[in-house]
C-alpha cells in the first residue's frame, strides 16, 4: 500500500516520528501534525522533527503546528491534503498526570479523535489507525492480557480516554463502514522515547548518581516493547485494516520484566550502580502488564524481535549521545 499520502499525528512525539521516519522510507509522503502539548519539551519534540528530516529528506514530508481540538483547521487541512489514510498518535500520554488534568486528558484524546474521524468522514480518508493502550486492561487478573478481555474498569483517566477512544472508534465503524484499527500498544521504549517514561528517567538517574524512586516493592511488571517492533505493526495494521473492518491489536514484547530487575539492566547497560528509594505504589499505575499477541501474529504477521537487552543498549547508545 506504499505510495500514498498518509496523515500522521502527534508526529513530533516519540512514536509518530519513528513512524514517519518509516511510512517515508517506503515511499509514502506524510502530512504530519503536532500542537507541541506541553506535557513535555518543545524543544525535544522539535529536536525528533530534525531527525526525522534529516534521515529522510524534507521533499515526502509536510509538518503543520495544529490542535487537533480545532475541528475547523484540521477539516481545511484534510480537505487540502487528502490522505488517503490518517494514523492518529496524538495524545495526552501518561497515566499519573492525567489523575491531575482529567479535562485535558478528554479534550487531547476524546475530543480530538471524534474531530479527526469526522474531518476523515467528510473529505474522502479511507482508512484510520489509532492508538489505544495497553492501560485499558487495568488490573486485569487474567494474564497474558487478549483483545477480548472484559476492559470495563480502567484505573487512571488516561485510561478512561484510550477506552473511550475504544468505543467512539466502533461506533463510527458502525455508521460508515470506515474501516479502523485500534492499536492498543505495550509500554514502548527505545530512542526518542519520552522523557517521562521509567526507562529514559532512570537512565539519566543512574548516569548521573542520583536515586531511583522506585514505587512497590519491585514486583510489579510490564511487557515493553521495542519501538521498530511497534512501527512495524502499526504499518501492517495500516496495511490489511480494510479487509477487518473494525479490530482491536495488541502490539507488545510478550515478555514482560519485574521493574527490580529492569533497574538492575539498566545498572548494567549505564555501567553504574542504581541508587533506589523505595515509595508506595502510585494511584492509577496497574500492577503488570502482558500481551497476548496470538491476534496481531496470525492477522497482522507482527513478531516482536528486540529483546529488553538489544533495546536497551540501542536507547543508552542514542542517549547518551545527548546527555
Ligand atoms: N509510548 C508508550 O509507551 C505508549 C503506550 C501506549 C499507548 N501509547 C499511545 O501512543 C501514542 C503516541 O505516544 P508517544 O509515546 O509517542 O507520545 P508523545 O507524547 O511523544 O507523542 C504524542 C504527540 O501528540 C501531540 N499532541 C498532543 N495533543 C495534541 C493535540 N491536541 N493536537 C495535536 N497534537 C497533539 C504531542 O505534542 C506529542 O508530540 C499516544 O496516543 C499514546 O497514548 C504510547
Amino acid at each position: 500500500m506504499a505510495g500514498s499520502v498518509v496523515l500522521v499525528t502527534g508526529v513530533a512525539g516519540f512514536i509518530g516520528s519513528h513512524l514517519a521516519e518509516s511510512l517515508i522510507r517506503r515511499g509514502d509522503r506524510i502530512v504530519g501534525v503536532d500542537n507541541f502539548d506541553s506535557f513535555y519539551s518543545r524543544d525535544i519534540k522539535e529536536r525528533n522533527l530534525v531527525d526525522l528530516k534529516s534521515a529522510t529528506g524534507a521533499d515526502a514530508f509536510e509538518f503543520v503546528e495544529l490542535d487537533l481540538c480545532d475541528a475547523g483547521a484540521l477539516a481545511e487541512l484534510v480537505a487540502r491534503t487528502k490522505p488517503e489514510g490518517v494514523v492518529h498518535l496524538a495524545a495526552k500520554a501518561g497515566v499519573r498526570p492525567s489523575i491531575a488534568d482529567p479535562t485535558g486528558y478528554a479534550m487531547a484524546n476524546v475530543v480530538a479523535t471524534a474531530n479527526v474521524q469526522q474531518s476523515a468522514l467528510e473529505h474522502g480518508v479511507k482508512r484510520l489507525v489509532m492508538a489505544s493502550s495497553s492501560s485499558v486492561y487495568g488490573n486485569n487478573e487474567r494474564v497474558p492480557f487478549t483483545e477480548d478481555d472484559i476492559v470495563d474498569r480502567p484505573i487512571s483517566p488516561y485510561a478512561a480516554t484510550k477506552k473511550s477512544c475504544e468505543l467512539i472508534a466502533h461506533t463510527h465503524w458502525h455508521l460508515t463502514n470506515m474501516p479502523t484499527a485500534m492499536l492498543r500498544f505495550f509500554t514502548v521504549f527505545g530512542p526518542r522515547q519520552r522523557p517521562d517514561l521509567a526507562i529514559s528517567k532512570f537512565m539519566r538517574l543512574v548516569n548521573s548518581g542520583e536515586p531511583i524512586t522506585m514505587f512497590g516493592d519491585g514486583s510489579t511488571s510490564r511487557d515493553y516493547t521495542y519501538i521498530d517492533d511497534i512501527v512495524a505493526g502499526v504499518v501492517a495494521a495500516y496495511d490489511r485494516i480494510d479487509e477487518h473492518g473494525y479490530r482491536i491489536w495488541n502490539l507488545g514484547g510478550d515478555h514482560p520484566i519485574r521493574l527490580d530487575e529492569l533497574i538492575a539492566k539498566i545498572g548494567e547497560v549505564v555501567g553504574k550502580e542504581p541508587v533506589i528509594v523505595r515509595e508506595g505504589m502510585q494511584p492509577g499505575d496497574v500492577d503488570r502488564t502482558w500481551a497476548d499477541i496470538t491476534r496481531s501474529e496470525e492477522e497482522l504477521g507482527y513478531s516482536p524481535e528486540v529483546s529488553i537487552e538489544e533495546g536497551l543498549g540501542r536507547q543508552w547508545a542514542w542517549l547518551r549521545d545527548r546527555l
